[in-house]
């Protein structure tokens, strides 16, 4: 496949960290503030993956998919994240999980934000997390490392604007870029069986424009786009680079993590996934 016309896409960005430390809320506070209110028909439901518009351009979303799922994707060969956005909670810490997710930031290569979050509550110790973070080696820029650190609050939007900057900033530093012509390539997000729907399939684009009517090669399973909608729940046309989507079309449930790519052969399609499918 012949693409030109590399271009610079958004960063992906992976929230991680340890339970409870308000991963999600994050996430929804970020959509909250960012996606225009109103357009969505005041959904609240949480959604896995999204871009918002900043004053610095596009950035992506994904909540965390498990660290399993992260694995999972790394393993593949299908990094789908640029940038990890680790966030600690200030009162409790650094547990076991943000180590983990140190880990794995660091195993896959990809630069670390760090988010003190839930600075709100009274008793928010961020002095206590920066030294903890340094027996990682996670050192902060304001004591001579390299890890950008914003305090923040997911419950009041304190500090957000700010961390929003530290990724446009690394983001810039990265420059990521992606072919927006060809036959799209990516990897799955999450997959879920939708009453009157079907299987949905949440996907990101790497490469390349995946469009309504493309044949998909997904993990096992292959089909035809029959609609593409994006997370307002909207149809649209087309997705590009570091745009994430969900497809409508897909015979079955992929699993996350698995790669997909659009195929013009529906016979190499189906041996493929036959061959994937027996191994
Ligand atoms: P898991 O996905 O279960 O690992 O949790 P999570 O990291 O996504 O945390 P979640 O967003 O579910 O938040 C956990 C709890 O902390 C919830 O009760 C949130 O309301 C609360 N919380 C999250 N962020 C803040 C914050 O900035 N301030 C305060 N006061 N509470 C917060
Ligand atoms: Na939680
Ligand atoms: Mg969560």
């Amino acid at each position: 496949e012949r693409s030109s016309n590399v271009q610079t896409r958004p960063p992906v960005v992976t929230i991680m960290g340890h339970v409870d430390h308000g991963k999600t809320s994050l996430l929804d506070k970020i959509r909250e503030t960012k996606v225009a209110t109103g357009e969505a028909g005041g959904i609240t439901q949480h959604i896995g993956a999204y871009h918002v518009e900043t004053d610095r351009g596009v950035i992506t979303f994904l909540d965390t998919p498990g660290h399993a799922a992260f694995s999972a994707m790394r393993s593949r060969g299908a990094q789908a994240t640029d940038i990890v956005v680790l966030v600690v909670a200030a009162d409790d810490g650094m547990m076991p999980q943000t180590a983990e997710a140190i880990d794995h930031a660091r195993a896959a290569g990809t630069p670390i934000i760090v988010a003190i979050n839930k600075m709100d509550k009274p008793s928010a110790d961020p002095d206590r997390v920066l030294n903890e973070l340094t027996t990682k080696e996670v050192v902060t820029e304001e004591w001579g490392g390299d890890t950008p650190m914003a305090r923040i609050s997911a419950k009041t939007g304190e500090g957000i604007d700010d961390l929003l900057e530290f990724i446009s900033l690394q983001a810039e530093l990265m420059e990521l870029e992606a072919p927006l012509d060809g036959a799209a390539q990516g990897v799955v997000i999450e997959s879920r069986l939708e009453k009157g729907r079907g299987p949905v399939v949440s996907v990101l684009v790497k490469k390349g424009t995946l469009k309504q009517g493309d044949l998909v090669l997904a993990g096992e399973h292959y089909g035809k786009v029959r609609a593409l909608t994006d997370e307002n729940g909207q149809r649209v046309k087309s997705a590009g680079p570091s745009i994430p989507v969900e497809i409508l079309g897909l015979p079955e449930t992929p699993a996350a993590g698995s790669e997909f790519l659009v195929v013009t052969d529906e016979k190499k399609a189906r041996e493929v996934a036959a061959f994937r499918t027996n191994r």
